[in-house]
């Protein structure tokens, strides 16, 4: 008889190997980026190895309607949104498979792309924090024929965590140090540093959201493009402004920077809605300038959030890792630290997160927690996800 599909993915955590697909589109909304990872859990520490990874970007009109859709919700919209997306990331993810020449895989970890981030909600006066990742795993599952491990904030927020963010874990995992203080950052739409020192526990970990990374950098370039610019390629426009320090001043005093640790946040912060209450005011500063200031802001907010930690060594990851002049920007207002790229420790920057959800859905196959009181706030260390079988 064969064994059932609950019998079989239960089976997968007696493996020393297992070999894990993750998806994820950020919140920048540029696409969706896979990876695929080898992990073997024989020894300690784990080997973890990426195999392949590939972007699928959204189109114009996809990202446009997405990005509409997020403002002005409607509950057709988010239904059919959800199964569309599903359906995206399940094409995504066959593809990378056959790029890869058709290997095994033995569980899928998708994180969906988020609608709404709450970690502040509350209802009639009681505390409702919740977030909702669309993406239908669902429709992964039946697609690929693969277990997808799915919905993986919910679980730490209904333990009091922020459901964010989920990659310190992983960041331990791959890039503390026995001997070094060290600080992984990702600057994806919000930018999120995770703070390793030498030799720590996973327990030890700390991490936070910083603020906005390239959200704010890319409304304004594709304003005063018109479209014509997605973002600041390499902080090319950023480097020929001037910063503004009345409008930066006045950013600072955003009370979210102030916010106690951990904290999280997202579009619904820093998105659409608050880039039209600057408008007026960048306008008057012009592109390059308006750019200059937003990209100022990501640094220095990034920079302060390591002002109780004495970091030797910066990794950055994300998209926003490729604006060079936001990296030196980092670089100048942390004399002390050694700012770099994720590849130097070979793990390819764009493809960061996409690996941690391969490596998160392997932690839940094995039922290793995988957040902790340190990294979200939860009372008490969490396993992140919930399954479904094809
Ligand atoms: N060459 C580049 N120069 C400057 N910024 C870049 C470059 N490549 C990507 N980015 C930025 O990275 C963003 C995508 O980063 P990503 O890590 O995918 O973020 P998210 O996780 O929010 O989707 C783009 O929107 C853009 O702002
Ligand atoms: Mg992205």
């Amino acid at each position: 008889m064969n064994a059932s599909p609950l019998h079989k993915f239960a089976s997968l955590s007696q493996r020393s190997s297992r070999v894990a697909l993750g998806l994820i589109s950020g919140t920048s909304m540029d696409g969706i980026d896979t990876a695929l990872v080898r992990i073997d859990s024989s020894s300690e520490p784990f080997s973890i190895q990426t195999l392949a990874c590939l972007h699928e970007p959204y189109s114009t009109a996809e990202r446009e309607a997405l990005r509409a859709f997020i403002q002005c919700p409607d509950l057709e919209a988010m239904t059919v949104w959800d199964v569309y997306l599903g359906e995206r990331f399940a094409d995504t993810a066959l593809r990378l498979i056959e790029q890869a020449g058709a290997p095994t895989v033995d569980v899928i970890g998708s994180h969906g792309q988020t609608i709404w981030h709450a970690p502040r909600g509350e209802l009639f006066g009681k505390p409702a924090a919740g977030t909702l990742q669309i993406g239908q795993p669902d429709v992964i599952a039946a697609r690929t024929g693969l277990p997808v491990v799915a919905d993986f904030r919910t679980r730490d927020m209904a333990w009091g965590g922020q459901g964010a963010p989920l990659v310190p874990f992983v960041d331990w995992r791959l890039l503390s140090h026995p001997s070094e203080n060290r600080v992984a950052l990702n600057v994806g739409g919000i930018a999120n540093v995770t703070l390793l020192p030498a030799g720590c526990e996973a327990k030890e970990i700390r991490a936070l959201d910083t603020g906005p990374g390239n959200v704010l950098i890319d409304l304004a370039t594709q304003y005063f493009t018109h479209g014509a610019h997605a973002y600041d390629a390499q902080g090319a426009f950023a480097r020929k402004g001037k910063v503004n320090q009345h409008l930066l001043d006045s950013l600072l005093q955003h009370p979210y920077y102030i916010e106690p640790t951990p904290k999280s946040t997202g579009r619904e912060m820093f998105g659409d809605g608050y880039f039209q209450t600057l408008r007026t005011e960048l306008e008057r500063l012009g592109m390059l300038d308006a750019i200059a200031t937003l990209t100022e802001l990501t640094a220095r907010t990034i920079a302060r959030s390591l002002s109780n930690f004495s970091a030797e060594r910066l990794i950055a990851a994300g998209g926003g890792s490729h604006n060079s002049f936001l990296m030196e920007r980092l670089q100048a207002l942390l004399p002390g630290v050694r700012v770099e790229s994720s590849a130097a420790h070979g793990i390819d920057p764009d493809f960061k997160e996409a690996i941690a959800f391969a490596v998160l859905a392997d932690c839940f196959l094995r039922g290793e927690p995988a957040s902790f009181p340190n990294t979200t706030g939860a009372q008490k260390t969490v396993l992140l996800g919930k399954c479904c079988l094809p």
